[in-house]
């Protein structure tokens, strides 16, 4: 296995690995790398879906095994209306986020891979939440502390353009990523569980920090997203067929750069989940907690 880093020191990409594979010994060291940096990049290795989710289970149990990221609807036609719901669920994406802070559990990361890829645009592009806090200055940083932010999807997709039509599909089925119940509170400094380095945790699902007026918090949380995603801070992947990427969601904030939706584009998604303790939400109980 063969790692190279990049500029932006958070990422590198790994060649002479077959993700197939893996005896316990190139895990582990794959594991030590991916902690050091949150953005493994695996070029050409062309994995199916099944050898996907077991490589991704590597890493912790799915919260939801390969699902596809993509404008081709079943029928093959390419969905470009921008009414249309899967249309702004796929532009929503385009505004920096973490996976599934709006859910109960927050997501521990993901692995991506490229199907189908447009011409120009489509790329993904991941920013740093550990150097975006350690480069707070100290009023910063001292604001945020002790502060918590609600996380929804609802807020996210209406503020950017794009709330589903419904919510609540005619066959009874809700949405992913509109839970019923309270919204998830997540303080704004999390403790990485592995690494014990503080990072920022906010991206576009974030709102309404708990002790502060709407406006003071969207005017915090947009500077600090604006802070962060600083193009010194950032790392844009142009994707090719084949391509398989591992992020650690915990730490880095991901987005996609807008395309031509009336051109095809495939993805491959595999959700880890987070540990349903150190990724809970603060008013969610973890499972098998002592009640009090
Ligand atoms: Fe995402």
């Amino acid at each position: 296995m063969r790692l190279k880093e990049l500029d932006v020191p958070f990422v590198a990409v790994v060649t002479d690995i077959d993700l197939r594979g893996l005896d316990d010994e190139a895990f582990a060291e794959l594991h030590a790398s991916w902690l050091e940096h949150p953005l493994l990049i695996f070029p050409g290795q062309h994995l199916d879906r099944a050898e996907q989710d077991m490589f991704a289970r590597r890493f912790g149990d799915l919260e939801f095994e390969a699902v596809a990221m993509s404008n081709i609807r079943p029928d093959g036609t390419v969905e470009s209306d921008p009414d249309d719901d899967l249309v702004k669920s796929l532009r929503g994406n385009e505004g920096w986020h973490h996976d599934s802070t709006f859910m109960p559990v927050q997501s521990k990361g993901a692995v991506l891979s490229a199907e189908i890829v447009p011409n120009e645009g489509g790329d993904t592009g991941w920013a740093d939440m550990r150097a975006a806090y350690d480069a707070l200055d100290d009023e910063t940083r001292e604001l945020v502390a002790d502060k918590a932010a609600a996380h929804s999807m609802t807020y996210s997709q209406r503020r950017a353009g794009y709330l589903p039509k419904k919510v609540v599909q005619d066959d009874g089925i809700r949405l992913y990523g509109y839970p019923e119940g309270d919204v998830p509170l997540r303080p704004l400094v999390k403790v990485h569980p592995e690494t014990g380095r503080p990072n920022l945790i906010v991206g576009r699902h974030a709102h309404d920090v708990v002790g502060m007026s709407p406006e003071e918090s969207e005017r915090l949380l947009d500077h600090l997203n604006e802070a962060a995603t600083a193009p010194e801070n950032v790392h844009f992947h142009r994707w090719a067929p084949g391509d398989v990427v591992l992020w650690d969601n915990r730490r880095l904030v991901h987005r996609v750069t807008p395309y031509d939706m009336t051109q095809p584009r495939q993805l491959w998604h595999t959700r880890i989940a987070g540990d349903p303790v150190t990724e809970a939400a603060l008013n969610h109980t973890p499972p098998g907690a002592a009640v009090t």
